[in-house]
């Protein structure tokens, strides 16, 4: 099991052979299955998950942006952009981390490099995400760097058992340059 330190570097790369382990048993993770798509749960074997991979670098009409996320060396999660809309210059933001690397600020911080990523290199003005109500690490880390509540689709999603309702985030480049002024 991987070791992450209380306070890590937390870096985003492009993905390597190196963490392909780690990031398919995250993709793969059924306890976080609905936290993290909308899809319905369903065993992700390791070749499902590499022709997925293969497909999406092979697929120069895919205009995702997605990046490792480094923690003192060692891949711990994912975050990226997708969904790119050119004409109303917006995306939406997607995340997830290996449990190890859980509460302890990565999340966070990786969020607000994507966030910036998204303005100033994407030239995007605006963000947005899904999240399920009852994930309040996301909704804490949104809020953190600067996601504003937009919307609440009662009783959406279908999570273990239950209906949840879904929370739609967002940000705007205005409000987040205010924020960093
Ligand atoms: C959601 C996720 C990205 C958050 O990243 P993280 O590194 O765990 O969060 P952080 O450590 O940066 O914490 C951010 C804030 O949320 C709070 N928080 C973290 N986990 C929490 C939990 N389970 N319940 C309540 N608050 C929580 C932290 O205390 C912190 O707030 P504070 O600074 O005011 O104390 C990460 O937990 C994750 O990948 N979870 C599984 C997949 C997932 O849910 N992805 C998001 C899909 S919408």
């Amino acid at each position: 099991m991987l070791s992450v330190s209380d306070s890590p570097t937390v870096t985003l790369r492009a993905r390597t052979d190196d963490d392909a382990e780690v990031l398919y048993h995250l993709a793969a993770d059924l306890e976080t299955w609905e936290e993290r798509s909308p899809a319905m749960p369903a065993p992700l074997t390791r070749s499902a998950y590499e022709a997925r991979l293969a497909a999406r670098d092979g697929d120069s009409a895919d205009r995702a942006v997605n990046f490792v996320i480094d923690a003192d060396g060692a891949a711990v999660g994912t975050v990226g952009l997708f969904d790119f809309d050119d004409l109303a210059r917006q995306a939406e933001v997607g995340i997830a981390l290996i449990a190890e690397a859980r509460g302890k600020g990565i999340g966070t911080a990786a969020l607000a490099q994507i966030v910036e990523f998204g303005f100033l290199r994407c030239n995007l003005r605006r963000l947005h995400l899904e999240l399920i109500a009852s994930n309040a690490g996301a909704l804490r880390a949104y809020e953190k760097v600067g996601f504003v509540v937009e919307g609440r689709q009662r009783e959406h999603a279908w999570v273990r058992g239950h209906y949840e309702d879904n929370i739609v985030m967002g940000l705007l480049r205005s409000e987040w340059a205010s924020r960093r002024a």
